[in-house]
Formats: C-alpha cells, structure tokens, sequence
C-alpha cells in the first residue's frame, strides 16, 4: 500500500456493492478515499499517512450471526472519527457494548427520518429528511456514551453518535442518491467532524498514479492491451505519461471490433500521441477458438485466454516484459469477484478480470481499478484524450464476441457490426449520443419470418438496447423516440441483409444486466 500524500479518508468495506461509492461521495467532496478491506489493522490505516477519518461500510452479513465481518478492535483507539453505514453502524454498536437484533418487520427502501437532536452530522439537514433504507437488522440498545440523534416508526435508532468519541452511526445509506440529503451528512463527516482538507481532485490523482506507477515498475517493461475504449485509453496515456517507451501498447484485433474500430485506434496513438504500438491481426484464431461455443461464461473465458495468448505471442517480439497493464475498473472488478474475499456474488466474468489464468507470468498493472466510469472519463480530458473518445460509450473486452448471441462466426459478426454502426449513427443524428450511457445491439440466435419487396424471408433478429446508468451498476433502459427506433428498425432491415425484425430492449439493470451475456 502506498502512502497517500494528501488527507484520507478510509472505508473499510464489509462487502457493499456500495463501498466504492462512499468512497466517491468522499472524492466528489475533494478529499482523497481509499477503500481498505473491513480486517485491516489500526497499523495498516496508520501506514497510509494523513488519514483523518474511516466510514464503516454497510455489508450483506448480520452481525448476529457467528463469523461476520469485524474490524480490529484497535480501530476504535486510533482517536480517528468513525462514522458506520448500516452494517457498519450495527458492527460497531455491537463491539463497543450495544446490542443488535433482527425484527419481524423489516424495513427497505425509502424512509423519512425524524432527527430528534442535534448533532453536527446532521447540521444543515432538514428534520424529515428522506433516506433510503436496506437492511435487515437494527440496532436494539446503544453503547455507553451514544445518544440517539435520530429515528423512524420502526427503528429507534436510525441516527447514533458519540460527541466525545467522534463516532457515528446511521442506519441508511446516505452514499445512494434516494437518501436526498445524504451528500450533506458525509460533507459534514468528512469535512467537519473529521477536519479533512478537500484538496484532492484528478489534477492530483495523475501525479500521484505517476509515481505509483514509477516506483512500482522502476525500470521494467510494461504491456498494455490497448482496445480503444476509454479504459484501456486512458490507462495507457497514464502508464506513458509515467515511463514513456517503457511501455509498449498490443492492439489486438480480434475480429470482433467495431467497425473502423482499428483504423482509428492506429492512427490517435500511433501517430498523434506516439505511443510504441504494436498491431496484433489476430481474428482467425479467435473465430477458431470461438467454434461451436454458446455458452456466455465459456465465451468470455475462451475469448479472455486468447487475448493473454495473443499477448504473450506479441511479448516475445517486445523484449523483456514485466507486466500486463489494464484498463480495470472498480464496477469490473465488483461484478466479477468479491472484492477483498468479501462475499459479493460473482455475476459475469469480466474478461480483463476473470479470464486471466492464476498462472499468468505478468504482475498486473491496474492504475484504475479503484476509478468509477465517470472519474476515469475527467481523467482522459486532463491528459488530453479527444472529447470524441472521452465520451465514447462504454464496450466491452470481449467485444461483439458476447453481442453476437450462441454461436459466433464471421458473417454473424459482419452483420452486426453493421447493426451496431447503422444504430450509433441514427442516436448521434437524433443529437441523443450524449444522454445515453451506452447503446447496443446484439444478433439473437431466432430466426423469424418476414417479408421483404415480394419475398418471404427466414432470417435472424436483432436486439437494440440504450441504457442511462451513473457507474454500470445499475442501469435503467432508455425512452429512445419512436422516429428514432423507426429510423433504425427501416435502415437495419434494408441495408443488412441477415436480419428482418428488430426488437428494442426495455429491461432496466436490475434485473437484467446491460450485456445480453
Ligand atoms: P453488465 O453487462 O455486466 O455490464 O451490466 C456492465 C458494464 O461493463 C461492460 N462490460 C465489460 N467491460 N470487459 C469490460 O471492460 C468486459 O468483459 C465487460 N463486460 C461488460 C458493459 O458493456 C457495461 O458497460
């Protein structure tokens, strides 16, 4: 772990898919956090320097049950703030003294509080404020020395503190957007109670991802998969802006790409910014390896494999490599295994996370993996990536391989690589590029019956999909204006002769996710 030059705040997580987001709740408010595993030692926090202040995550487990998350005990002498988030607040009132129980009556979702003392976390807050619950336990008696500062019908003690100690305690989330005032109530944490400066803004991360990235490689050599997305992009920039020419980019076309994906992503950091780059034609043997597979997982894996395959045929030409550099992050790195052994499921995996053999000969440089979308975007601007790809909508690693739903093959791909450019050029006509998260379309293994000038035709249909998410988590499907989907649905039929029926997606994330597989 390195030292962090500016004031931090730590969240220990105990296995929240909304860890992370605490932490950049924290961030927007300009101060530097870092997520630590819920069992780090009072030692470890110490190591990292300037820390003013650690937030308990909320977490899955319950603490009446035997085995749950517990920090070290240690961290309650340190004389820092602490301020737990459900779980969080459940763990700490159940170690200093207090007791939890699981009621009958649960309570999810939005709630109003009733705040019945003052306390400076909640200063500036207004007295029902709404807030949004999620979990099942409460805190039933509070430790020597809290006071309950806030409640609701069915929960005494929605608010805790200890003034003297300068601990907190909530039962809801006030890192999710439902929680309407829950900015306010971290602001006030972090910047009143803990006393953190906020001067930590991506302006900062950069140099100090340099001299991570610096001390860690020293004189080694670094391979980046370079994909042309934002992600892999803006890592590569950053790793260059480290160790220059001891980078070397691998552009591996895997017969999967967009179309004039590698044209572009050739000539931005080839020739613009004159990154050593190195052009890997590899669709045969992915469509080989791709043969008769149908299976999401077994896709995913299979197309992860042949990309280190490919890389490891491209090192050999690269001299002495070190390191394998990725675009990760956070939300990658949250869906595909838990974080820190925590018991988060495993939903998809990931190639750039999950495909990876355990043996794989290279350390892993991941300068991103604790960076939402949205951070890694502000990011690409300040090292001056073009606007045009800053923006771009996210794709994934395994490309149109897992948009190409059952069996992948070459004319399957053609097909919806045309879909796919027919379908971002009509969004970007309608001026409605910027407002969607991402837009996809996948070919589904169906085919239908149409009829098209005086023919009957049996062919293949196609799937559109627009989401509007904030970080990938969780998405919601998009009001794409009839005209707009009739335009598609007429252009797609007409110019790309696979396809005769077109369906548009209105399945948000939950309980779908953005990806068909
Ligand atoms: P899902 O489908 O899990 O996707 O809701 C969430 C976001 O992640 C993108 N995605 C990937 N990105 N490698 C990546 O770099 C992958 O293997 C991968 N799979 C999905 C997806 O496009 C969406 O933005």
């Amino acid at each position: 772990m390195s030292k962090v030059i500016h004031d931090c705040v730590v969240v220990l997580d105990f296995g929240a898919q909304y860890s992370q987001l605490i932490a950049r709740r924290v961030r927007e408010l300009g101060v530097y956090s870092q997520i630590l595993p819920f069992n780090a030692t009072a030692d470890e926090i110490r190591a990292l320097g300037n820390v003013k202040g650690i937030i308990f995550s909320g977490g899955p487990a319950s603490v009446t049950q035997e085995g749950s998350p517990r920090p070290d005990s240690e961290v309650f002498r340190m004389g820092l703030p602490i301020f737990g988030i459900c779980y969080g607040l459940q763990v700490m009132s159940k170690m200093l003294g207090g007791e939890v129980e699981c009621p009958e009556h649960k309570e999810y979702g939005i709630a109003n509080i009733d705040i019945i003392a003052a306390s400076p976390l909640f200063e500036g807050v207004s007295r029902n404020s709404q807030v949004w619950m999620s979990h099942g336990d409460r805190v039933a008696s509070i430790p020597e020395g809290f006071r309950q500062i806030a409640r609701t019908e069915s929960c005494p003690y929605t608010a805790v503190e200890d003034r003297k100690r300068n601990f907190y305690g909530v039962q809801f989330h006030p890192e999710v957007v439902h929680s309407l005032e829950g900015q306010k109530m971290l602001r006030n944490f972090v910047i009143d109670i803990c006393h953190a400066n906020a001067d930590w803004n991506m302006g900062s991360f950069i140099n100090e991802a340099v001299d991570a990235i610096r001390e860690e490689v020293g004189d080694k050599n670094v391979l980046c998969g370079l994909s042309g997305g934002v992600d892999s992009s803006v890592a590569a920039l950053l790793i260059h802006k480290a160790i220059g020419d001891q980078l070397v980019c691998v552009f591996v076309n895997n017969g999967m790409l967009r179309k004039g994906e590698a044209e572009n992503v050739l000539s931005l950091f080839g020739q613009h910014f004159n990154i050593r780059l190195q052009y890997a034609d590899a669709e045969d043997a992915f469509l080989a390896a791709l043969k008769g597979k149908t299976d999401p997982e077994d896709k995913r894996k299979t197309i992860g494999k042949l990309f280190v395959d490919t890389f490891y045929n491209e090192a050999r030409k690269c001299g002495d490599i070190s390191y394998l550099a990725q675009g990760t992050l956070y939300p990658d790195i949250v869906e595909s295994r838990s974080p820190f052994g925590g018991p988060t499921a495993t939903i998809k995996s990931h190639h750039n996370v999950g495909g990876l053999p355990s043996d794989l000969k290279w350390k892993l440089l991941e300068p991103l993996k604790e960076l939402f979308k949205d951070e890694v975007r502000a990011l690409g601007k300040e090292l001056g990536l073009p606007d045009e790809l800053v923006n771009r909508h996210p794709f994934p690693g395994p490309g149109l391989g897992v948009r190409c739903i059952g069996e992948v093959t070459k004319e399957r791909l053609d097909a919806l690589r045309e879909i796919d450019a027919i379908f971002i050029d009509e969004i970007r006509k309608a001026g409605l590029y910027g407002e969607i998260w991402q837009a996809l379309a996948d070919l589904l293994p169906v085919k239908s019956v149409g009829v098209q000038g005086d023919e009957r035709t049996y062919r293949e249909v196609c799937t559109l999909r627009a989401v509007t998410s904030q970080d990938a988590m969780t998405a919601d499907w998009y009001r794409l204006p009839y005209d707009v989907m009739q335009k598609c649905a007429s252009r797609i039929c007409n110019e790309v002769s696979a396809v005769n029926r077109v369906l548009y997606d209105i399945t948000s994330k939950p309980p779908a996710t953005i990806e068909w597989e």
